[in-house]
């Protein structure tokens, strides 16, 4: 920093869950606010698990905004950085804080450039909605860097202005995005409808499919999508309307069946929308078709769903089981289908690992000997090496500040990622 420079540097850290939709979002009637074609409902997932952290910094010695994603500068030049710093620095008020002494005027802001990082708890190459994650962790942590005074709809409005699924990350539990009408956005927003605690019950289990294939982006392939496929419509005026009602009943009666029908129905009819898509979107692969007909045929033998699973732009599998005994059930046939390729079950399990031992499975050997399923047709099918790894957790909270300076990600300092 310049020697004549005042010499301070104001941070805030702030952590923002990643969520996964069970009511689909897919298609815009406007790209450049990014308002969607219908409603569409998710879960948040536990920030111990997924979610973003994001330090954002402003000093007088800053010359420019810049920011760095899990350690590397990338460039803020983008639309939708742009509309998010815009929209935030536009609801920016006084800042006095009096600990470190400084004294910033609501007019100040718009002079005052921000460093901002940002770091993943999951692998960003897993494809999981890490710009949710990290879009929604970066209005957050800037609104609170700014004394921004404005209620969580009106967050949630920016965060959409990132990425679509964004909005949805303000908050935990089960979170609705209604569409709204208005041409400007302004009633586009993401309300909660229940909190983490209301059905604590549910465990969630991911399985990180390996793939080599390049996905087309959600961004992109929604344009497509909007463009070419006769279906969206009836899907996005006709279907989704009364899954929403029918999924918003099933989460407030914590109606499991409901829950996993609506589910795992939305999931696919996404995935319809691709392949009737020109020219046709494939996001799933043969192991995402195999662990969907592994869980079809394991709900089927019970008579009634004890898994729903879902899946977003990209082959990797999102199971949602009815609690903890049946996660440990649905565990056993996953690890049977596909052991791991490694001799480690260790970094074979993120997330919650508990779950292994609650499933009886401590070791390869215990992996080696699980007996097939009994719903299975062809027992000696398995697929090593085809999940790179699983990832268990449950719904969580919403967006949180974090006041222990030892979690910042840029040095007070230099002003610098760490
Ligand atoms: C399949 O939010 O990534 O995950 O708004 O263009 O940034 P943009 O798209 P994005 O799309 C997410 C699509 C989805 C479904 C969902 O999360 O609802």
């Amino acid at each position: 920093m310049g020697a004549t420079e005042p010499q301070w540097v104001l941070m805030a850290t702030g952590r923002s869950p990643t969520n996964i939709a069970v009511i689909k979002y897919w298609g815009k009637r406007d790209e450049a606010l990014i308002l969607p074609v219908n409603d569409s409902i998710s879960v948040t997932l536990d920030p111990d698990h997924l979610s973003a952290t994001t330090t954002v910094a402003a000093s007088p010695a800053f010359p420019s905004d810049r920011m760095w994603l899990n350690g590397k500068e990338i460039s803020l030049s983008g639309g939708r950085f742009q509309s998010c710093l815009r929209e935030i620095r536009k609801r920016a008020r006084d800042v006095d804080n009096e600990k470190k002494g400084i004294k910033i005027k609501k007019e100040d802001w718009e002079k005052l450039h921000v460093h901002i990082a940002s770091y993943n708890n999951f692998p960003t190459a897993a494809g999981l909605a890490s710009s949710a994650a990290g879009l929604a962790c970066l209005v957050f942590t800037l609104g609170k860097l700014m004394n921004v005074n404005e209620d969580y709809g009106e967050l949630s409005s920016i965060c959409r202005q990132g990425s679509g699924s964004a909005c949805r990350s303000i908050y935990g539990g089960f979170v609705k995005w209604c569409m709204g009408k208005n041409d400007d956005g302004s009633d586009s927003m993401a309300v909660q409808l229940v909190n983490e605690s209301h059905w604590d019950d549910l465990v969630i289990i991911i399985a990180v499919v390996s793939s080599k294939q390049k996905e087309t982006s959600s961004t992109g392939g929604m344009r497509d999508t909007v463009e070419t496929s006769p279906l969206l419509q009836y899907r996005a005026q006709t279907v989704v309307p009364s899954r929403i009602l029918k999924m918003e009943d099933a989460i407030k009666n914590r109606d499991f069946e409901s829950f996993a029908r609506l589910t795992c129905a939305d999931s696919n009819q996404f995935h319809a929308v691709c392949l009737d898509t020109s020219p046709p979107i494939f996001y799933m692969n043969d192991t995402s078709h195999r662990i969907i007909s592994l869980v079809e045929k394991w709900n089927h033998s019970e008579g009634t769903p004890q898994v729903a699973y879902t899946f977003d732009a990209g082959p990797n599998a999102v199971l949602i089981a009815r609690n903890r005994k049946t996660a440990t059930l649905l565990l056993q046939r996953l690890l049977y289908t596909f052991p791991p390729q490694e001799n480690d079950l260790d970094s074979y399990m993120l997330g919650d690992k508990s779950i292994l031992s609650d499933a009886g499975l401590q070791s390869i050997a215990d992996v080696e000997a699980l007996p097939a399923p009994p719903e299975m047709k062809a027992p000696n099918q398995k697929f090593k090496g085809d999940v790179s790894y699983f990832i268990c957790s449950r719904p969580g909270a919403g967006p949180k500040v974090l006041t222990d300076e030892g979690h910042a990600l840029i040095d007070s300092a230099t002003g610098l990622a760490k």
